[in-house]
Order: C-alpha cells, then structure tokens, then sequence
C-alpha cells in the first residue's frame, strides 16, 4: 500500500481554543456591528482572517529568539538576516522594516512621486494605498484569466504583459519608473506567476529601461508552483527556483509575516547601493537605524530562520497541501471557489453561494457572517466593502468578484479543522435559498473602510 501524505512536522506547544453556541454569536456578531474584524480572538473558534503573522515558528525559530542581539547599531542578528537575503534572495543590500506596508512606505519614497504610474498584476491594497496617497496611479496589468474564477489556469498571478504595452502607449512614459510584480498574487486568489512570466516582464521592462520590483509576501509559495507546474522546474530545489525568480528582480518589499513565518517584520532590498543610500533616509527616518529598522533582534533572528525553512520543499508541501485539502473538499461539496486553489487560502465565490442576494446587500460579507454564525469559523470579505466607494463619484465600488477569503495560517490548525469549515461552508450553501436578505452599511471611513465598518441586517 503507497503511504499517504502527512505533515512535516510534529507538534510540541498547543494553543486551546473555544467553541460557542449559535446563540452567543448571534449576540456577538450583533456586538461586533456585524464587522469581523471587531470580534475578540476568543469568539472566533477558527481564525482565517489571514494567514499574515498568525502561523507557527518552528522550535529552530524560538532558539534564534534566545540568541537575539538586542544592540542599537552593528547587531549580529542584522548580519544573519542580511546573509540570509544574500544568501536566498541575492541581494547585496537590505533595510529591515517592521512589516510589508512599512517596507513600501519606505521605497515608494524613493521610487514614487506625484502623477507616477506603477503598473502591476493586483496591487494589494496596502500597496496601491501607499502609491495613490502620494497621487500616483496603480494599474493593474493581470491576466484576464484571473478573474475567471472556475477557470483552471496554472498560473492566474500573471502580468498580461500586453496590458502592459498598452500602459506605456497611452501614458508619459517618463512618469513610469517601475514594474511592480506580486508573488503571489494575492488579490486574484494566492494565483502564481510563472518563471516564464518573470522573465518576460524583465525583457519588458529592459527595454523600457524602467526597474523591476517583487512584492514577495509569499515568494516561496510561488517557487513552490512553479516547480509543481512550470516545464523544466520539477528537478529544481525551491531555493534554485526563488534564486532564478529574484534574478529577474531589481528590488523587493517584503511582508515577513507570510512565507518568513514570523508574527512581526518585514524589509526592502536591492541591487544598487545608490538606491539603498536614497532609502536609507527614509529607513532611519520612519522605522529606525539602518541596522534594525523597526525589529528587534530576535525577531531578525527569527526572521532570517524563517526564510530558509520557509524555502524548503518539505515545508512548502505540507503547507499548500493542507489549502488544497480544503479546496478539494469544497470541489467535492460543489461550492464555486477560485481554481486551482492559490497559496495561503481558499476563495470562496459568494455571488454564486448567494445568487439571490442584490449587490447592494453586500454577498461576501453577508457569507463571512452566515459561516461565522455557522461554526464560529472567521474568514475576510473581499467584496464590495473592501473595494471602497470611487474617490471622484463617491458611490460603491461594485467589483466583479465577491469573494470570501479563508486564509490558512501556517502550521496552525490540522486537516480535522478543515473538515470542520468546510462543512460549515456546506452548511450554509444548503439553505442558500433561505438567504435573501444581506447587510447595509450604517457607518464608513472614507478610505479602507472594511476594517472599521458598521452594518445592520436588512
Ligand atoms: N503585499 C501583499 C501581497 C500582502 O498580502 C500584504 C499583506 C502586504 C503587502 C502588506 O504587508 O501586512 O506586513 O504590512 N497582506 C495581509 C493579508 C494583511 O491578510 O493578506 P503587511
């Protein structure tokens, strides 16, 4: 008999958590004005808000936390994370940040000034939030395919590098100083981008002469794909694949709270000393000095750990075999999820989970709430709530897709608990017909409204 699969790991420190009746999440639901975001973390029996800084570090990661170099200046844990970025990404210089957004703040700094253009496959929204508030556009250049949600397609992250022909045609082409590729793509579903791909955005941007960046929350996850799906790779360890991916790279920002798997860090790093000079000032101005940017030493020890054990096969596998796991449960239910499923989640697509439910109802938030009442399981509206009113119009934003985003933390929760939201997800899909009714918006920031909401069942 073959041997089934099974985790890479075993496990040594538990975290309990609580179930609750249907009755006391009614209450704090009602409490939390309906908004996810408001409930406490033990109200939530499953938590798949994100999957950003809530995984597990590995025992290797809590030893590199005892042996943190606390000094201001010239810390030995900056020289470890430093080599480590050499050592998997290649670059020669880096500023450590305290998270993703932090790490865009700084460059964009450097790379982004008012009327600019940077096109990209979907920027995330704290990305394009750091680009247009210095009143430069955002543009997207994915794929079509990516938004064809039960469409298979291996590599859904791409950049339609046509789109991105069109961009530099109708625009200044001055006012385009870089390309910025995500990987993966998280707003099109945790979709990969493929080598091939990578390499066509460098010729690209070659001859434009314009700078490349990665957005690399969940750059490892990307290697990953490439290697189960992209011809030529399946031979190739993750680290030859994430080192061929950087080497079409100018620079990068990093989220280190996805595929570093710590709780807090991020960095920026490149190629060109004049560039990391120029992003010095804005490092030490904003996060701190040029050796620990907003990180303690021991979270950059445990950082650079967690890049090399997140660039393992062995890992990686066990990770995206567990969303798979979900995804195919889901498949098997007949709910429409986003396919192949992506990296870090599942997509779950809620206007066809609720095909009775009018636009103005809000159908991926009214989903995350019928499946937290379901099972106390929390997963992220990616809808027309996240989507904003436009800035000029001030009416909604309705996208193209709602989607109920269920992000699977890393080494957190076992297949038994994805069995669990996925009948919860069942569940709710068998009494579709009964959910006519959604939510309405009683109270709104002007921008990113999602996290502070209000609602009010219509
Ligand atoms: N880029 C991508 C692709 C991301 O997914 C995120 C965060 C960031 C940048 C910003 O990083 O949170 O460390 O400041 N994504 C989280 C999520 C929040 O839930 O998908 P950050």
């Amino acid at each position: 008999m073959e041997l089934p699969f099974s985790e890479s790991f075993r496990i040594k420190m538990v975290a309990p958590i609580k179930k609750s009746t249907r009755e006391e999440r009614e209450q704090w639901i009602k409490d939390a004005k309906y908004n996810l975001f408001n409930l406490k973390s033990d109200q939530v029996f499953i938590d798949l808000l994100t999957d950003s800084g809530t995984g597990a570090m590995s025992e290797q990661q809590w030893a590199e936390m005892m042996l943190g170099d606390e000094s201001y200046a010239g810390a030995s844990s900056y020289y470890k994370m430093k080599n480590a970025i050499k050592n998997i990404l290649g670059f020669d210089y880096f500023l450590p940040t305290h998270q993703g957004r932090a790490a865009e703040n700084v460059l964009f700094s450097v790379l982004v000034e008012e009327g600019d253009i940077v096109p990209g496959n979907s920027h995330f929204d704290t990305t394009k939030g750091h680009i247009e508030f210095r009143k430069a556009a955002a543009i997207d250049c994915t794929i079509d395919e990516a938004s064809k949600t039960e469409l298979e397609y291996p590599f859904k992250g791409n950049v339609d590098i046509k789109k991105l022909e069109k961009v530099f045609d109708e625009n200044d082409a001055s006012k385009i100083k870089f390309i910025l590729v995500t990987v993966t793509n998280n707003t099109s579903g945790g979709q990969p981008v493929s080598m091939q791909n990578l390499k066509d955005v460098r010729a690209f941007a070659d001859q434009k002469g314009v700078r490349v960046i990665f957005d690399s929350a969940r750059f490892a996850e990307n290697a990953y794909f490439i290697k189960k799906r992209e011809a030529g790779y399946e031979d190739k360890t993750i680290k030859e694949i994430v080192a061929e991916m950087y080497s079409y790279a100018d620079g990068m920002t990093m989220s280190s709270k996805k595929d570093a798997i710590v709780n807090m860090g991020g960095f920026i790093a490149m190629r060109e000393k004049e560039l990391f000079d120029k992003a010095s000032m804005f490092g030490i101005m904003f996060e701190g000095y040029l050796t620990y940017g907003g990180m303690s030493g021991r979270d950059m020890n445990a950082l650079a750990q967690g890049l090399d054990e997140g660039t393992e096969f062995e890992y990686l596998e066990t990770r995206i075999k567990q969303v798979e796991y979900l995804g195919d449960k889901l498949i098997e239910y007949g709910i429409p999820i986003q396919r192949p499923v992506g990296g870090h989640a599942v997509f779950v697509d809620a206007k066809k989970v609720l095909p009775n439910l009018p636009k103005e109802h809000f159908a991926a938030q009214t989903l995350a709430i019928e499946l937290y009442l379901e099972a106390g399981i929390r997963g992220v509206e990616i809808g027309a709530i996240l989507a904003d009113r436009d800035p000029v119009t001030r009416e909604n934003r309705y996208p193209e897709l709602e989607l109920v985003r269920l992000a699977i933390p890393r080494r957190t929760y076992t297949n038994n608990h994805m069995d669990v939201i996925a009948a919860a997800v069942k569940n709710v899909f068998d009494r579709k017909e009964q959910i006519t009714k959604g939510f309405k918006i009683t109270k709104e920031a002007p921008i990113m409204r999602h996290f502070t909401v209000e609602l009010e069942r219509l």
